[in-house]
């Protein structure tokens, strides 16, 4: 019963081309660009925050950034209090807009990095730590950073190392439980903090 009534549903949404993709809205980059004005005062205008503690959103796709403010929103799995206030009233769409004007924009340069703790980090982007079981970051954030959009896993590439060490430091501590089926938790357990220090120092370098 449930198949007929969903393939029927199906049928009507390809007669008239509606996108099938979930509940996905596609954000359009050009309204996103206004709706943003009240995020460059941190992340910058163009996505590319002036400051370390404020996240580049340069190049980040639509869809992890979708997700994070659904995320700061529900203030469950991912606390922050500035960000909760700042995204109380966007809706989805709005987010979806941000999102995609974000996308479309390019980070302008790499941050500063310590050039010996990049090179211990490529290591472990590349190829993991077999003992410890640490699978390499490339497989999902992909060999150059950019990450993977079409499944919201983020871009990482040219990232500050306060950021990132942040991130990592906070999934192991748990105080961000937001990966879905544990992705990144289940990781950074196994990694020691000089290897969290070095693979942030190597993902900065990549832009
Ligand atoms: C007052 C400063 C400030 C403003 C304004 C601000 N943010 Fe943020 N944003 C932050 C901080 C700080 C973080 C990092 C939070 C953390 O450490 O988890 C952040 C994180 C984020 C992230 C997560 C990035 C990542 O890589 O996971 C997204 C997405 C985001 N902000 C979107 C927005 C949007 C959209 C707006 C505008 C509606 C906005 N922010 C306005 C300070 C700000
Ligand atoms: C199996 C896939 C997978 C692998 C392997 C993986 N990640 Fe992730 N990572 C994710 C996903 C998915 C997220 C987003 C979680 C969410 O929904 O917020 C993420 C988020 C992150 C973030 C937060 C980004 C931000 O902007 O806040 C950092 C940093 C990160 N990963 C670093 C790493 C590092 C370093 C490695 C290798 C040691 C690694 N990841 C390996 C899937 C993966």
């Amino acid at each position: 019963m449930k198949k007929m009534i969903l393939a029927g549903l199906l049928s009507v949404f390809a007669v008239s081309n509606v996108m099938l993709t979930g509940s996905a809205i596609a954000g359009d980059a050009a309204a996103g660009k206004t709706k943003s004005a009240a995020c460059g005062g941190c992340h910058g205008v163009d996505g590319n925050s002036p400051i370390p503690v404020y996240p580049k959103l340069a190049g980040q796709n639509e869809a992890y950034i979708v997700k994070q403010v659904k995320d700061f929103k529900a203030n469950t799995t991912r606390q922050n209090a500035i960000m909760m206030g700042r995204v109380a009233a966007l809706s989805e769409a709005d987010a979806a807009d941000i999102g995609a004007y974000f996308q479309s924009q390019s980070v302008s340069s790499a941050p500063a990095f310590d050039a010996g703790k990049a090179a211990a980090g490529r290591e472990i982007y590349k190829g993991g730590n077999l003992q410890a079981g640490v699978p390499a970051c490339q497989a999902c954030h992909g060999p150059g950073g950019a990450g993977t959009a079409g499944i919201g896993y983020p871009m990482l590439g040219g990232q500050y190392v306060d950021y990132t060490l942040a991130q990592l430091k906070a999934f192991k501590d748990g105080s961000r439980s937001n990966d879905d089926k544990s992705l990144m938790r289940s990781i950074v357990e196994k990694m020691t903090d000089d290897e969290m220090v070095a693979v942030a120092n190597y993902i900065a370098s990549l832009k």
